[in-house]
């Protein structure tokens, strides 16, 4: 290409502009790239961050809202986020944001900000948060949930800890392919176990089948049509005997994200429902199921943070 007199005179500048902020994000530790399409972004340790300041679209935070906190607590329902967020600290909890299922409040555990922020329900609106969490430097994820259990033997209301998701989901197959493993994260589901035991709960340890349907995933024919299609007949009994413990609906997608982003995710749940009698807890039991989850998330969180 030729350059013109002009083209030289306009475009020396322009370039000496660039390369001197490229310089300065250099020094920052921060590399530039060119994408494909000619757009520029920002890269650190290989992961797309956000710039200070910046609010994300759908969670409404940024990365100075947050106070530097690297965990996240998720339930699925906003409205359980203040109380999570007031079991962990009780005098100095404060909401930060609230925007269609996305509800957040800080919390201080031990003199470390810890976030707590609902995903709502499924997959798809738990793939946004974990997103936009991941992109103003979350790295830590614990998903807190209610379940229903499917293997005989486990009391309402236990504690399941969950070390590996059945990929029911849709959400996650956009992420990876179903070959793809939804593994918890070994040290985050280690402190779940460690809490467990030191509250003194029934707890079970193992594998989750995460749908993204409340009713024909899970198998339910208490429903509208009363109708649940072929590839879902008889699953509760494959599942049984396949030694899945529950039913729940964010893990997959949270647990596949997590690992293809190189990030942390462990997941609990209280079991409100068993699905081989139908048997459901009283609204003492239930009350019991939540103060479990709390008490049991709290302490891991501890055991975690002592131990950055
Ligand atoms: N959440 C689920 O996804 N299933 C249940 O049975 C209970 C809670």
């Amino acid at each position: 290409m030729i350059w013109s007199g002009l083209d030289t005179m306009v475009l020396t500048p322009i370039c000496a502009l660039i390369i001197s902020k490229e310089a300065a994000l250099l020094d920052l530790g921060i590399s530039v790239e060119y994408g494909l399409e000619g757009r520029k972004r920002h890269y650190q340790e290989g992961v797309t961050v956000t710039m200070a300041g910046e609010i994300k679209y759908h969670i409404r935070l940024s990365s100075e809202m947050v106070e530097g906190a690297t965990y996240a607590i998720l339930p699925g329902d906003p409205g359980r986020v203040e109380k999570t967020a007031r079991h962990i600290d009780p005098a100095g909890a404060k909401f930060l944001a609230a925007n269609r299922e996305y509800t957040s409040w800080l919390a201080n555990l031990d003199g470390k900000k810890v976030l707590v922020c609902s995903t709502g329900i499924g997959g798809p609106s738990t793939s946004i948060a974990i997103e936009e969490l991941a992109s103003i430097g979350f790295k830590n994820f614990y998903r807190i949930g209610t379940t229903g259990v499917i293997q005989p033997g486990i009391k309402l209301p236990s504690i399941i800890i969950t070390t590996g998701s059945v990929r029911l989901d849709g959400a996650s197959t956009h992420y990876a392919p179903i070959e793809y493993p939804a593994v918890a994260d070994y040290e985050l589901t280690s402190a779940l176990v460690e809490a467990a035991k030191a509250i003194d709960v029934e707890y079970h340890v193992g594998i989750t089948a995460s749908s993204d349907t409340f009713y024909p995933g899970q198998e339910r024919y208490d429903t509208f049509s009363g109708y649940v299609p072929r590839r879902f007949q008889n699953t509760l009994q494959e599942w049984q005997k396949l030694h899945v413990l529950n039913y729940e609906m964010e893990s997959a997608t949270l647990l596949t994200m997590a690992s293809c982003f190189g990030l942390r995710a462990g997941m609990v749940a209280s079991a409100i429902v068993s699905r081989i009698d139908g048997e459901t807890p009283n609204d003492e039991e239930l009350k019991r199921a939540e103060e479990n989850l709390a008490k049991v998330i709290r302490k891991a969180l501890q055991i975690r943070l002592s131990r950055e």
